[in-house]
C-alpha cells in the first residue's frame, strides 16, 4: 500500500446526488486496532449498525485489506482506513466514539496484567492522539489490562487537561454476556431474557457477578453460585486455553463491544433509560475507578449506579475484588506519572 493511505472505499465516480447518506443524521465511530482479531469482527459488525454514518478504521498493519473488504458491505456507514501513527491523527478528528481494541492478547498461562509492558504504552499513545483530535468523543477501552488502561486514559487526558470521567469507559460488557449466557444455561432459559449484574473489574476476583440481583428473579443453590462465579470469572481463560496460544476471546468480544458501543450512541441519541455495566470513575467505592450499572446518555455516563444490596458471599467477594483493583489502578497511575 502507498505510505500515506487512506481509503474511502470507492473508485470516486460517484455522482454526487446519488451518493449513500450513510444516514446522515448517525454518528462516526474510530476504531483504533481495527485490523486485530477483535478489530475485524467488531467492524464488520460496526458497519451493520445503523447509528453508524462514518466508520473509521485504524491499526498499524492491514487496514488497506480491511478497509477495502468491509466497504463492499450495502450498509449505510461509510467506511474510511489508515495506517499507521502518521495518520492517527486524521483517524481521530471529528469522531464522536472511539473504540480501542489495540494491543496484545493473552496467551495460555498468563494473566491480563502481563499484558501490560507492551499495552499501556500503545494505550497512553493512542490517548494522547484522542486528547488532541476528539477530546469530546466517548472512549470505550477494551485493551486489557482494564483495570489498569483506564487509569492510564485517565492520567493522559488529565494531563492534557480534557479528562471528562463521563466519557471514559471501560469495556466489561464481556463479563455480562458471558454471566447472562451462563446463568440461562443453568435456569434453562432464553439468555435473552436474563440480566446479571458484573460489578468490580475486569480480570479473575475482580469480575464480581451479583447472582443476587439476577433478572428474572430467581434462587441459587450453593454449587451452582460457586460453578458460576467461578466460570464467569474464567471465561476469558476458558477461552485463552480453547484457543491453545492463537489467542483469546475475539468473536463474542467483538459482539459485547458493539452491544456497548451501541447503547453509548443511542445514549448519545438521546434514548431514555440506556443502562449497561462498565468500569468507569466512581464513587460507589472507595476506589476511584469501579465497574457497575450506569446510566448512558447525551454526554456519555449520566448515572453511575450504587451496587444495591449483597448477600454475605457477594460482599467477601467484593472485598478480594476492592484489593487487586486497587492495586491494578495504582500501576496504571504511576505509569504515566512516573
Ligand atoms: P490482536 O493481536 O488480534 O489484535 C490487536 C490489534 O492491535 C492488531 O491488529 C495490532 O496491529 C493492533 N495494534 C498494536 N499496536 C497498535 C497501536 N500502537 N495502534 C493501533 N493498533 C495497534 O488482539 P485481540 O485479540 O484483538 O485483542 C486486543 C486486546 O483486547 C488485547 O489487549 C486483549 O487482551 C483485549 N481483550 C479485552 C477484552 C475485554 O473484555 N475488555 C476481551 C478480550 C480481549
Amino acid at each position: 500500500p502507498p505510505n500515506n493511505f487512506q481509503m474511502e472505499g470507492s473508485s470516486g465516480l460517484g455522482r454526487a446526488n446519488c451518493r449513500a447518506k450513510g444516514g446522515s443524521a448517525g454518528f462516526k465511530v474510530a476504531i483504533l486496532g481495527a485490523a486485530g482479531g477483535i478489530g475485524q469482527p467488531l467492524t464488520m459488525l460496526m458497519k451493520m449498525n445503523p447509528l453508524v454514518s462514518v466508520l473509521h478504521l485504524y491499526d498499524v498493519v492491514n487496514t488497506p485489506g480491511v478497509t477495502a473488504d468491509i466497504s463492499h458491505m450495502d450498509t449505510g456507514a461509510v467506511v474510511r482506513g489508515f495506517l499507521g501513527q502518521q495518520q492517527l491523527e486524521e483517524a481521530l478528528t471529528g469522531m464522536d466514539l472511539v473504540i480501542i481494541p489495540a494491543g496484545v492478547p493473552r496467551k495460555p498461562g498468563m494473566t491480563r496484567d502481563d499484558l501490560f509492558n507492551i499495552n499501556a504504552g500503545i494505550v497512553k499513545t493512542l490517548c494522547e492522539g484522542i486528547s488532541k483530535c476528539c477530546p469530546k468523543a466517548i472512549v470505550n477501552l477494551i485493551s486489557n489490562p482494564v483495570n489498569s488502561t483506564v487509569p492510564i486514559a485517565a492520567e493522559v487526558f488529565k494531563k492534557a487537561g480534557t479528562f471528562d470521567p463521563k466519557r471514559l469507559l471501560g469495556v466489561t460488557m464481556l463479563d455480562v454476556v458471558r454471566a447472562n449466557t451462563f446463568v440461562a444455561e443453568v435456569l434453562g432459559l432464553d439468555p435473552r431474557e436474563v440480566d446479571v449484574p458484573v460489578v468490580g473489574g475486569h480480570a479473575g476476583v475482580t469480575i464480581l457477578p451479583l447472582l443476587s440481583q439476577v433478572t428474572p428473579p430467581c434462587s441459587f443453590t450453593q454449587k451452582e453460585i460457586d460453578y458460576l462465579t467461578d466460570r464467569i470469572q474464567n471465561g476469558g481463560t476458558e477461552v485463552v486455553e480453547a484457543k491453545a496460544g492463537t489467542g483469546s476471546a475475539t468473536l463474542s468480544m467483538a459482539y459485547a463491544a458493539v452491544k456497548f458501543a451501541d447503547a453509548c450512541l443511542r445514549g448519545l441519541r438521546g434514548d431514555a433509560s440506556v443502562v449497561e455495566c462498565a468500569f468507569v470513575a466512581s464513587h460507589v467505592t472507595e476506589l476511584p475507578f469501579f465497574a457497575s450499572k450506569v446510566k448512558l446518555g447525551r454526554f456519555g455516563v449520566e448515572e453511575v449506579y450504587p451496587l444495591g444490596p449483597l448477600n454475605e458471599f457477594e460482599r467477601i467477594g467484593l472485598e478480594k475484588a476492592k484489593k487487586e483493583l486497587a492495586a491494578s489502578i495504582q500501576k496504571g497511575v504511576s505509569f504515566v506519572r512516573k
